[in-house]
Parts: C-alpha cells; structure tokens; sequence
C-alpha cells in the first residue's frame, strides 16, 4: 500500500485468489482512512490518490512468474525460517541479476535467509511496523554480506515510501522488538502472577508511560501467533534468558487459536 500510494509498481503476491482479495479489500479500506485524513478539504484530490494508488498495484499468486520484472523483493510470509528459505531459493533462480532480496522478518536473521541464495550481497532486513500506514519507522538491516550499495538503496527506498529509516545490526528482534517483545512478555507475566487484571496494566502503560496502547491490546493487535514464533524462537536461541521464557498462558491461547483481533479474540474479544 505505502509502495503503491508513493508511486511505485507493485505486484502483491499470495497463496491463493481468496487471499489476495482479502488484502485488497482491506488496502482499499485504509487507504479511504488515511486519505479522510490528508484530502479532508478535497475529496476529488482524494479519490484521484486512491485511484492512481490501486492502479500502481496487482496482484498474482505466482511469485516466480512475475518476479523476473521487479527491482525489490520485500518478503512478508509466515516466520518459518525453512519456508521463507524455499520460497528465497525459488527466488533467485528467476530474478534478475540486480534485484534486491529483503525481509520483513520480525525475529528471525537476516543472514541465515541471504545464505539460502546466490545474492548475499543484494540481501538485506527492512522491517516494517503495525500499520504500516501510520508508523513512520522502517529498520532497515545490513548483514556482514549487505553491500553498501544495496543498504543505500534499502534506506532510499524507505524514504521514498515516506518512512524514517533506522539502521541496525542483524542482531535478534533488531531495536524494537528487542526492547518490545521482552516488554510484552513481561506484562503477561504480571497478569499470569496475578499481580494486576490485563485491563489495569493497559490502562497503565497508557496513562503512565503515555504508550497509544497497552501491551495486552498491542499483544492482540500484532497477533498472537506472531508474537508466540518470535518468543519461541528467541527462547531457543537463549534457554536460560529470562526475557525470552514462555508464558504458559500466551502458549494456550495461540491453541485455542485466540490469536487477536484478526480471529475476534485474544487477551479480548472483539464484537
Ligand atoms: N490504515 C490507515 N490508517 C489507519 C490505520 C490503518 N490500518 N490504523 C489507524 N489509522 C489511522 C486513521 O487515520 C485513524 O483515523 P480514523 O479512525 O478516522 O480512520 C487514526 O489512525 C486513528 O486511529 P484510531 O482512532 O483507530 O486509534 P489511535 O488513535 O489509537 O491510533 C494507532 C491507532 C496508530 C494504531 C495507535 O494506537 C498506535 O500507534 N498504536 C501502537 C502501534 C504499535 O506499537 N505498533 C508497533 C507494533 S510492533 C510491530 O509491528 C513489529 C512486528 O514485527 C511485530
């Protein structure tokens, strides 16, 4: 969406028809959002904005078909570092020589995906945040193998896009989900301990540190399931971490798939 909206090509690529016009549909939606906004006093400009945006973006459920055509590829699947590897695999047979490879993985490293490929050095992080629309940030990652020149080009294309980029090592959850995620777990063990309801630690975090949403309503709004992988992952890595432990509690709400506002309930329900 920030890609198409800021003028460039893009092709959306997913697994199936049913997907794709899922996401559609929910581009088109914010993209009314964010234009209410910046076109309040011309809606004419506006609906121009949203017209030129939709048709900059296509969508296509075969990734290897349609990138021999693209500059950038940014990487936004499940995180599964042997999914994404195959599908980076696939990649790089069909694209051209100079196109760019770049994940958005939370959590996982940047290396170990740049190492499944032939273009170590056109491999990069440029992770984004929850919703995109609206947070400015974009990390964008150099691994030991980034050229400079493909950093450049990762930080110019964030900017482009109209984000603030941020550059950091390819060290786990990066800068803000290392201090986030940690921060998040911390909360539910609080609750777990009985220490305080989710409700007072939300209402907390907001009035008392000036957060735009408690941690249990960040929990829900960035996916349960999502945030289960990264902890995981980190816990692997770092067994005797304290911040990296799981919670018992988050565990069973990802496997009664209560995974947030996107299944209707998490740590709330949602209508
Ligand atoms: N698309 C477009 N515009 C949106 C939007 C979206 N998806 N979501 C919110 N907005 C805009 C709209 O202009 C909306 O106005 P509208 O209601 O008239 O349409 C405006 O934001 C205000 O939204 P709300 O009234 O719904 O609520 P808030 O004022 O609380 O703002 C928020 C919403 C921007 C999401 C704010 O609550 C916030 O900043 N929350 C924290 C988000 C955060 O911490 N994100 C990082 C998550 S971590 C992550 O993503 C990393 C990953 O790796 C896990």
């Amino acid at each position: 969406q920030v890609a198409a909206a800021s003028g460039h090509t893009v092709v959306l690529v997913d697994q199936s028809d049913e997907i794709l016009k899922k996401s559609t549909k929910g581009i088109e939606e914010s993209l009314k959002r964010v234009t209410k906004k910046k076109f309040a006093d011309k809606p004419e400009a506006g609906a121009e904005f949203i017209k030129k945006t939709l048709k900059n973006l296509t969508t296509s459920t075969d990734a290897a078909s349609v990138v021999h055509s693209t500059d950038l590829v940014i990487e936004a699947i499940v995180e599964n570092l042997e999914v994404k590897n195959k599908l980076f695999k696939t990649l790089d047979k069909f694209a051209p020589e100079h196109t760019i490879f770049a994940s958005n993985t939370s959590s996982l490293q940047i290396t170990k995906m740049a190492n499944a490929t032939t273009r170590q050095d056109r491999f990069g992080g440029l992770h984004f945040f929850n919703p995109v629309p609206m947070m400015k940030l974009v990390e964008v990652i150099k691994t030991p193998m980034t050229s400079q020149k493909t950093f450049e080009s990762l930080v110019d294309f964030s900017k482009a896009v109209g984000k603030s980029p941020v550059s950091c090592k390819d060290t786990p959850g990066f800068i803000v989900n290392r201090l986030l995620v940690p921060y998040m777990m911390e909360a539910v063990r609080l609750f777990e301990r009985g220490d305080a309801s989710k409700e007072d630690i939300d209402v907390a975090m907001k009035l008392g540190a000036g957060y735009p949403m408690g941690p249990f309503e960040l929990l829900d709004y960035v996916g349960l399931d999502t945030s289960k992988y990264i902890i995981d992952g980190w816990h692997s890595l770092e067994p005797n971490n304290p911040l990296f432990a799981p919670s018992p509690l988050l565990n069973k709400l990802v496997e009664e798939k209560k995974l947030g506002k996107k299944t209707g309930e998490g740590f709330y329900k949602y209508k």
